[in-house]
């Protein structure tokens, strides 16, 4: 019977057998996308290997040579095999620790708007324990998305001490491991060093956010360290909020191990029979041509395969009122700011924290999270006359919001003291200065209250276009007053189960309103929340210079559009820097281009040239939002001194940006390489965005693609402070 069984699965399986994945009859499974194959072995009975990952396999001869390199666990498992680093471990009913995977069965189907989905189902040789191995691939993006689901059908709960998303293992090599760390005010600085033998982790464990330290992302390059436009690259990032932990193990065959996973530290989870324990995607790409071709493959993925939430649609050029006026948010202000950004060409206003609170007015940081109505003494006649004068300036309206927090001193904390998550006989520990908690999101009532919040004011005011969606605390205290004693170490896992389950319900029911994700800045810069989420705030900090150095980080694996980029005063508020209008605009202008500043205080000339800039950005935002992004001279190299450009697909315009932070006497500036471009191609170069009359001449300028590809053009930034933003467009010559 059971024979006949799989003879039928190996028919179904054959059904599926086209071009870019299939099952050989040597249990060999090919998962392709259009310049990398997987290769792994899945044979029942036996458990399953990773055998290759890297560039395509061309011929036969290719596949059978490559089969024997790598031969590592698909899925490893801890019990047997006790020493080595480790997928995933499960403690059964009879206390046994150990697990023993084989391959039970796999299938393969073709998936709407993408490549394959490939199911290796592994089963416990004795014990009812199955997991399932997920691939997703995305052939013209060159991307794979991969995930696993563990249930079991024992008597009692199996606990589960660790259940990565995938492990992935590159051969022997050399590898170089690029991260993206920070802290407040510096989310993803870049950093590169040499992967030595032992253990590597990228891993976090605030809780709630994640990416403001650590993003949980990695690039490893394979025999050198890395390059944007050659060498072996391979890039993966978790798409999960909370707790993770990336772990990579040079081990001692010089094999490179990447397990990417919930971070399993204080979350055993008591899995009962018949439930499904679904990982967090990891999404990875290979690419033989350095990280510029990585970032350009997780780019497109995000834009077109909805990896970003509404990844096509172009952003608004927004003001967010938070630096104009903290937390004195008041009408008169407001509707003057919105005044003056109609003004310059603005499209969108946003008001940030302030604006709420009735018993207890929100005046600091010390009150009023949970009391989302309007205080009518700072905004008169409340949110809808704010929404009607932006439509009379002709702007849309977005609110800021932080719902899954409380203040101790706010009336939803008086009438639901329950309601906060935290341990018996310890006191809470609030954030300092703020007496601000994080709310108890396994409570059902607790998630209905957070939908509640943005369900009341989107029904109520339907002219909230965009919502700025903001948690200001880690989790502290990690327990729940709502959860058994033998599921305490379930809260962070169910926090964030009960968290996407408020996004799914808001998305279902407002699936146009643009929401920004942001965390006390970049601290939640992360797939796991972009795909409800159409953009995020990359930090508080919007001083130009170190946004070169953040939005370079970012870029690695988010697109521009994404990164929700900001022109503010000078002197800088965080850095106490002041940086020319026209810098910090050609910095801004690399992302979804903001201001966050009193316009009032411009001068006649700073308000002309502001309203260049916004048409500027509006000319180049579709390259900028939806192009593709080449990376050119890194900051991390050249004390500050940076350019990137955006071409679009097929090559026939394109936008390119230099900075020039700092003179330096007797300096020798480069010729300012470009790359993307078509190499046949002419195309007519013109300075735009200068801030009196163009430095290059418009007409004169045609130049070949391969000549700025390899001889670059010499470009008058010379001095402090000096950018400059140009324009390329493909001309016919007959
Ligand atoms: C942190 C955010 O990153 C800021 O932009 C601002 O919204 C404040 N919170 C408001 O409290």
């Amino acid at each position: 019977m059971k024979n006949t069984k799989f003879i039928i699965l190996l028919l179904f399986v054959s059904l599926f057998f086209i071009d870019n994945a299939c099952a050989q009859g040597d249990g060999v499974i090919e998962m392709s996308t259009k310049n990398n194959t997987l290769l792994v072995s899945a044979k029942k009975g036996e458990a399953p290997l990773l055998l290759y990952y890297g560039s395509k396999l061309q011929t036969p001869q290719d596949r059978q040579f490559s089969m024997g390199k790598l031969r590592a666990p698909l899925y490893p498992a801890y019990g047997l095999v006790c020493q080595d680093e480790y997928a995933i471990q499960a403690t059964h009913t009879d206390g046994n620790m150990s697990l023993d995977l084989v391959v039970e069965s796999v299938e393969q189907s073709d998936e709407k708007n993408a490549g394959q989905l490939t199911t290796i189902r592994l089963k416990d040789r004795v014990y009812p324990f199955f997991v399932d191995l997920f691939f997703r691939t995305f052939p013209e993006q060159d991307i794979i998305e991969t995930w696993s689901e563990i249930q079991h059908n024992e008597k009692k709960d199996v606990v589960l001490g660790k259940a990565a998303s995938a492990a992935i293992s590159l051969p022997t090599s050399r590898y170089w491991v690029s991260q993206f760390n920070g802290r407040w005010a510096c989310e993803t600085y870049l950093s590169e060093s040499e992967m030595m033998r032992g253990v590597k982790l990228i891993a976090n464990k605030e809780g709630i956010h994640n990416s403001g330290s650590d993003n949980p992302s990695v690039i490893v390059s394979i025999g050198a360290p890395v390059a944007e436009d050659h060498g072996d690259v391979f890039a993966g990032t978790l798409a999960y909020v909370g707790n993770y932990k990336i772990l990579l193990n040079l081990d001692p065959s010089t094999r490179l191990n990447i397990i990417p996973g919930i971070n399993e530290e204080f979350s055993a989870y008591h899995l009962p029979k018949g439930e499904k324990f679904k990982t967090p995607s990891f999404i990875f790409t290979y690419s033989s041509n350095g990280k510029g071709q990585i970032s350009r493959n997780f780019h497109r993925w995000a834009i077109d395969q909805g990896g970003l939430y509404n990844g096509q649609k172009p952003k608004d050029i927004l003001l967010n009122s938070w630096e104009g006026v903290y937390f004195n948010q008041n009408s008169a202000d407001l509707n003057r700011m919105m005044q003056d950004f109609a003004s310059v060409g603005g499209e969108m206003f946003v008001m940030d924290d302030g604006w709420f609170g009735v018993k207890y007015p929100r005046n600091d940081k010390s009150s009023s999270l949970g009391d989302w109505q309007v205080d009518l003494n700072k905004i008169n006649g409340g949110i809808q006359a704010l929404i009607d004068t932006a439509h009379t300036n002709g702007l849309k309206f977005g609110i800021w919001i932080e719902p899954e927090m409380i203040n101790e001193k706010s009336e939803l904390y008086e009438k639901h003291p329950e309601w906060i998550n935290g341990q018996p006989n310890r006191k809470t520990i609030n954030r300092p200065g703020r007496g601000q908690m994080t709310m108890d999101l396994t409570r059902k009532e607790v998630c209905d209250f957070i939908f509640n919040i943005v369900d009341t004011l989107l029904t109520k005011y339907p002219g909230i276009d965009y919502i700025k969606w903001d948690a200001n605390h880690n989790i502290t205290n990690q327990g729940s007053f709502n959860l058994p004693p033998d599921k305490q170490s379930h809260y962070y896992i169910a926090y964030h189960r009960g968290l996407e389950g408020v996004f799914a319900r808001i998305r279902a029911k407002y699936p146009n309103v643009v929401m920004q994700s942001c965390a006390s800045g970049g601290g939640r810069m992360c797939y796991g929340f972009l795909k409800y989420f159409d953009e995020f705030w990359v930090s508080d900090n919007t001083d130009a210079l170190q946004r070169i150095y953040m939005q370079w980080g970012a870029s690695h694996f988010f697109p521009a559009g994404a990164m929700a980029s900001h022109v503010s005063a000078a002197p800088n508020h965080q850095t106490g820097r002041s940086i020319p209008l026209k810098f910090r605009f050609d910095v801004a202008m690399t992302g979804r281009l903001g201001m966050e500043m009193q316009i009032k205080s411009m001068n006649d000339k700073e308000l002309l040239f502001s309203k260049k800039a916004i048409a500027t950005y509006k000319d180049i935002r579709p390259l900028v939002q939806f192009g593709d992004m080449y990376r050119l001279v890194s900051p991390y190299e050249n004390e500050g001194m940076a350019s990137l450009m955006f071409v679009d697909r097929d090559k026939s315009q394109a936008v390119f940006f230099a900075y020039h932070p700092r003179v330096r006497a007797g300096e020798d500036l480069p010729a300012w390489r470009m790359s993307g471009l078509d190499p046949k191609a002419l195309y007519q170069v013109a300075e735009i965005n200068s801030i009196d009359a163009p430095r290059i001449a418009v007409a004169a300028n045609i130049v070949s693609g391969d000549y700025l590809m390899s001889n670059g053009l010499r470009l008058p930034i010379s001095g402090e402070w000096s950018s400059i933003v140009l324009k390329l467009e493909r001309v016919e010559v007959k």
